[in-house]
């Protein structure tokens, strides 16, 4: 069983995005895929409506999710960490307790882009349009996770 977490700020926008796609590509009676935020902002909320309406656009029901925020047992509980953004990348790295744990940690668009250490943009303060353009950059980066997996 492989075990997924995709981080990114409020677990409302694009972490809920990534759960919800890469579910959508894999057996999940062989992934665990999961999503949490650096922030406790949103803590117990659902999805950003915005991010609701794009998944169902693509056929993704995201609105069972809530939001939590990311704990140093998420070390211990997951296999790879993606995050969304560098500055995600660099909190989660702060939590890590050793080189092990560091090493679990990703930034989502190097699957898509190698090396490139790009990030997903934060659609929260965005018009609608963002929400489409992050859909758009998780599913080509999960469709390669998916395809690895
Ligand atoms: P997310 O977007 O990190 O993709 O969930 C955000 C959601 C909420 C806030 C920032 C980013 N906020 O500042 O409340």
């Amino acid at each position: 069983m492989q075990r997924i977490l995709m981080v990114c700020l409020g677990n409302i926008c694009r972490s809920p995005l990534a759960e919800g796609i890469l579910r959508s590509k894999v057996d999940t009676e062989n992934v665990f895929i999961d999503s949490a935020g650096t922030g406790d902002y949103h803590i117990g909320h659902l999805p950003d409506k915005r991010s609701i309406e794009v998944a169902k656009k693509y056929g993704i029901d995201i609105t069972y999710q809530r939001a939590r925020r990311i704990s140093v047992a998420d070390f211990e509980n997951f296999d790879v960490i993606y995050a969304m953004d560098t500055n995600n990348f660099k909190e989660i790295v702060t939590l890590a307790r050793n080189t092990t744990d560091a090493q679990k940690v990703k930034l989502i668009l190097n699957e898509s882009n190698p090396g490139k250490n790009r990030s997903v943009p934060d659609p929260y303060f965005d018009e609608k349009k963002g929400f489409e353009d992050v859909f758009k950059m998780l599913d080509k980066a999960c469709e390669i996770i998916a395809n690895k997996i």
